[in-house]
């Protein structure tokens, strides 16, 4: 166990599974106490047990990121059982993919509501008690989907890139009244959905090497970074999207540059 969120309580949406719930469970083995916040209630009981066998201070919670009532009942209940909120992990997101002709207008608003209108709701409903002790720290997963066009992926690129601009509104407002409000955009990471998607091996392989790295992240790597952000160790970043992506955007498609000298003069 170690102590980098000792004294503090955190609320993660989509805990259940994958990112969300690395990040549940690095939080708590750092001394918070943690809401696993999942719209599959058996999925956060399980995480939430884990993390309780493991030493660590967790209680399970049913919410539908995207309805206001459940997130403000999901917020009041952090309130109620630990006594305040100081971190909140908007991490909760869906994918439909589809080009624009493609894709059935019901998928983009759920998309949107599930991915974008849960970070306002998240907000709306901890600034108020954040405000009330001077402090907080929001954290919202985005994508490297957000900062480029991926194909087949109109909403959820375009869910992607309003989360890393609503993060910056987020901040511009809250920051002043010492609330932090960051975005994490990862590459591909190894969650259960992914590793569907990657049994497809010709994805699989253009995956690979689209990360410099030559592989895909773990779900604890985006943990890492959440930690960090939710922690004083990042007490003067905000608004800020990170990018934990082995490497994927940083290079050229172009490639290695050859050499345009004359033969004779190299
Ligand atoms: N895995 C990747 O490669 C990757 C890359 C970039 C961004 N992301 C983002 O990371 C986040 C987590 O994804 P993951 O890969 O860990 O997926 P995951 O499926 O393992 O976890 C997502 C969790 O969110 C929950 N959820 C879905 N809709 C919800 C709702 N309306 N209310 C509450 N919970 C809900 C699901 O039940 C699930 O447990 C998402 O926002 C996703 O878009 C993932």
């Amino acid at each position: 166990m170690g102590n980098q969120l000792a004294n503090k309580t955190a609320i993660v949406t989509g805990a259940g599974s994958g990112i969300g719930a690395a990040s549940a469970t690095r939080f708590a083995l750092e001394g918070a106490e943690v809401l696993v916040a999942d719209i599959r209630l058996h999925k956060a009981d399980q995480v939430a047990a884990d993390i309780e066998d493991q030493g660590g201070i967790a209680m399970p919670c049913e919410v539908d990121v995207a309805d206001p009532e459940s997130v403000a009942a999901m917020v009041a209940k952090c309130i109620d059982q630990f006594g305040k909120l100081d971190v909140l992990f908007n991490n909760a997101g869906t994918v439909r993919p589809g080009t624009a002709p493609d894709l059935d207008p019901a998928d983009w608003d759920l998309v949107m509501n599930v991915n974008v209108r849960s970070v306002y709701l998240g907000a709306k409903y901890a600034v108020p008690h954040m405000l009330t002790q001077g402090s907080g720290s929001i954290i919202n997963t985005a994508s490297i989907s957000g900062l480029h066009g991926d194909g087949a992926s109109v909403v959820y690129a375009a869910s992607k890139g309003a989360v890393i601009n609503l993060t910056r509104a987020l901040s511009t407002d809250h920051a002043p009244q010492g609330i932090r409000v960051n975005a994490i955009c990862p590459g591909t990471i190894a969650t259960p959905p992914v590793q569907r998607m990657m049994a497809d091996q010709e994805a699989y392989d253009r995956n690979i090497e689209a990360h410099a790295l030559g592989r895909l992240g773990e779900p604890s790597e985006i943990a890492n970074a959440a930690l960090w952000l939710a922690s004083d160790e990042s007490s003067f970043v905000s608004g800020e999207s990170i990018v934990v992506d082995g490497g994927l955007r940083a290079r050229s498609p172009i490639g290695v540059m050859v050499d345009p000298r004359p033969q004779h003069k190299r």
